[in-house]
């Protein structure tokens, strides 16, 4: 859909509302970095061609009305009575960012139309987009002067506190910083970014994106296990480095140390530690046109991730194996937080077809699930359209 159809979308279930803005706010995959974010380190996300997109208009009252295109349903809140809902609970993310903009200045009431093509629930950051769209669109409307990165965090407060999901900051960063044709290395503590050229085009490879159909079942209690996982190893990691304040302080070098922790500690600390690392290396091996190099850090990731960490599934195992088979991956590795959700490849462009057929023959057979495949190009991040 493009700005002009959502426009007309929103005057035909709006039809005496103003005229509205229209936004747009894609979804992510994570190329590498993974489950560093909240440990104070590095990410390399790109934006994908897949959003969501919002369309709305200022009220004269304090009531939002939103209505879905995708559920073909609507749900309607006060901005002076704001709770969770549990019956809609997609509008959970939009009743979070108003409420997080409530703390610090007042709104207008809003009518809403949105809709959107980021794959739900998959690990592709659907709920991110969402909140980043109508942190943007509330923005604009309300004719706030909100710079970015306090957008960016805003966003991840209202999935903190108010949805309940206390993810980091990748998501959100990506989704409102990404740029076409590039990847974002961010440095999650400083907040520094820069926007690195994805040199997969001339090198005619893509990103190709596949999602296991495993709903990610475990993701909230093990995340939460994870991450205070890492607090402890830093507590224990302490005796022998006082300095450090998070596990991204903590350097390769030091990696003796970390093998005197408890097995789990251990486990973990050693992921994210040689995770940083991995995706330093990867920049550079980036910035080198280096696809090759780059591939075989996404497979050193996929392990540790596996081994390590231990959030990958059997199946996303198999979706990894399946790529890594194929000549013409340059790597492979699950993707997002894990239990299910997508794996991302780099994958030869001459070499998708024998990736997706290698894929549909076994995947489905060995796991009774149908894989869905997307090939995903690098895109903006959220903007005004109209
Ligand atoms: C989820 C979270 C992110 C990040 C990843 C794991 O996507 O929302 O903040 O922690 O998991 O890398």
């Amino acid at each position: 859909m493009n700005a002009r159809e959502m426009a007309e979308a929103f005057r035909r279930r709006f039809p005496i509302a103003d005229e509205p803005i229209v936004v747009r706010a894609p979804g992510r995959v994570n190329l590498i970095g993974e489950h560093t974010d909240y440990n104070d380190g590095y990410v390399l996300p790109m934006a994908i061609d897949a959003q969501i997109m919002l369309a709305g208009s200022l009220r004269n009252d304090q009531e939002v009305h939103l209505y879905s295109l995708d559920f073909q349903s609507g749900d309607r809140f006060s901005l002076q009575d704001l709770e969770r809902s549990t019956a809609a609970t997609w509008t959970n993310y939009i009743r979070g960012v108003c409420a997080k903009f409530l703390e610090f200045t007042p709104l207008k009431g809003m009518n809403i139309v949105l809709t959107g093509n980021v794959p739900q629930g998959a690990g592709l950051s659907s709920s991110a987009a969402l909140e980043v769209g109508s942190a943007l669109l509330i923005r604009s409307l309300n004719g706030l002067d909100t710079g970015a990165v306090e957008l960016i965090k805003l966003a991840q407060r209202a999935e903190n506190e108010f949805v309940g999901v206390n993810c980091g900051i990748m998501d959100q960063f990506i989704s409102m910083l990404g740029k076409q044709g590039h990847v974002l290395f961010l440095d999650c503590r400083s907040l520094d970014y820069d926007l690195v050229p994805a040199p997969f085009a001339v090198n005619q490879a893509s990103v190709v994106v596949i999602d296991s159909g495993v709903k990610r079942g475990l993701v909230s209690s093990e995340y939460n296990l994870r991450r205070s996982q890492c607090e402890k190893a830093v507590e224990e990691l302490k005796k022998d480095l006082p300095h450090i304040r998070a596990l991204r302080d903590v350097s390769v070098m030091n990696l003796d140390l970390v093998e005197k922790l408890p097995l789990d500690l251990r486990k973990r600390a050693r992921h994210v530690i040689t995770e940083n690392q991995r995706v330093l290396d990867a920049v550079k091996f980036l910035a080198a046109g280096k696809l090759q190099e780059f591939g075989q850090l996404m497979n050193q990731s996929h392990t540790s991730l596996r081994d390590d960490y231990e959030v990958s599934c059997k199946e996303l195992d198999l979706l990894v194996e399946l790529a890594q088979s194929v000549p013409g991956t340059y790597g492979s590795r699950m993707t997002g937080a894990g239990f299910g959700g997508c794996t991302v490849s780099l994958v030869a462009d001459h070499s998708i077809d024998q990736l997706k057929a290698v894929v549909l023959e076994h995947y489905p057979h060995q796991t009774g699930l149908q894989p869905r495949i997307y090939v995903f190009n690098a895109s903006e991040g959220a903007q005004l359209l109209a």
